[in-house]
C-alpha cells in the first residue's frame, strides 16, 4: 500500500539550492513528499523565490529581536505557520539560526538539518572553508536529527567528496553541495517511508522495501 506524501516544512536563509533539491526530487519520484510551506528568517531570500515558482506557500517571518537562534514569540510564530501547512517533518536547509528546544518539542525527532561537513568534525560556520583551512584530505556532508546543540544531534547519513590542492573555498564547496543534494531527499524520503529508527546516538536506515 503506498504511503501518503510526508508534509514537509522547509526553513532557509539564502540561496535555497537544497530546497530546490528536494522540489526535484518530489517531481522525479524519489521522494514521497510534499512541501507544504517554505519559511525565511531573510526578506529576500532566494529560497522564497523558487519556492513561489513552485506554487509553494512561502513566507518572511521576522526573527526579532534574536539575532543568532530562534526562540520567544518569533519561534512561536515558526512553529504556528508550520502547523497551520500541517507540516510533519521540518528540513533545515541553509537555516542560519540556532532552532531551540520549543521548535523541537512541536516537531520530536521530525527535525532534520544538513551540514556541509562529515561531522562531528567541523561544526558551525563556513565548515567547507574549516576542512579546507585545516588541510583535511576527505571533506563531505551530513544529514542529521536537530537535538539541542549545534550540529551535534544523531546523525542519517554522510556522503564524502575528496579535497584537491587547488581548491578554493567555492570549488570545494560546490563539490560538497552536489552530494547534499543527493543526501538530502535520500535521507528524506527514509523517513517518509518510516524506514529510520534512533537508538541512542545511532540511526538505523532499513532497507528500502526490506
Ligand atoms: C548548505 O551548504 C548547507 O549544508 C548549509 O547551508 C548551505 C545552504 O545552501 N547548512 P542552500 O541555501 O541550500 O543553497
Amino acid at each position: 500500500m503506498k504511503r501518503e506524501p510526508l508534509n514537509i516544512g522547509v526553513m532557509g536563509s539564502g540561496r535555497g539550492s537544497n530546497c530546490q533539491s528536494l522540489i526535484d526530487a518530489i517531481a522525479a519520484g524519489r521522494l514521497n513528499a510534499r512541501i507544504a510551506c517554505v519559511i525565511a528568517d531573510v526578506p529576500d531570500a532566494f529560497i522564497l523565490e523558487r519556492a513561489r515558482k513552485h506554487g509553494i506557500p512561502a513566507f518572511y517571518l521576522d526573527p526579532a529581536p534574536f539575532k543568532t537562534k530562534l526562540d520567544g514569540v518569533a519561534e512561536t510564530r515558526y512553529i504556528e505557520t508550520l502547523r497551520a501547512h500541517g507540516v510533519q517533518a521540518v528540513a533545515l536547509a541553509g537555516f542560519m539560526r540556532i532552532v531551540k528546544n520549543g521548535l523541537l518539542a512541536a516537531f520530536p525527532q521530525r527535525v532534520l538539518n544538513i551540514h556541509p561537513a562529515l561531522l562531528p568534525a567541523f561544526p558551525g560556520m563556513d565548515a567547507w572553508k574549516q576542512a579546507l583551512d585545516y588541510g583535511a584530505k576527505v571533506a563531505g556532508c551530513t544529514v542529521h536529527f536537530v537535538d539541542a546543540g549545534t550540529d551535534t544531534g544523531p546523525i542519517i547519513l554522510q556522503r564524502a567528496v575528496p579535497v584537491r590542492e587547488d581548491d578554493t573555498s567555492a570549488t570545494l564547496h560546490a563539490r560538497i553541495q552536489e552530494q547534499e543534494h543527493l543526501a538530502y531527499p535520500e535521507a528524506l524520503q527514509a523517513l517518509a517511508e518510516g524506514r529510520l529508527s534512533v537508538q541512542g546516538r545511532r540511526v538505523i536506515i532499513q532497507a528500502p522495501g526490506a
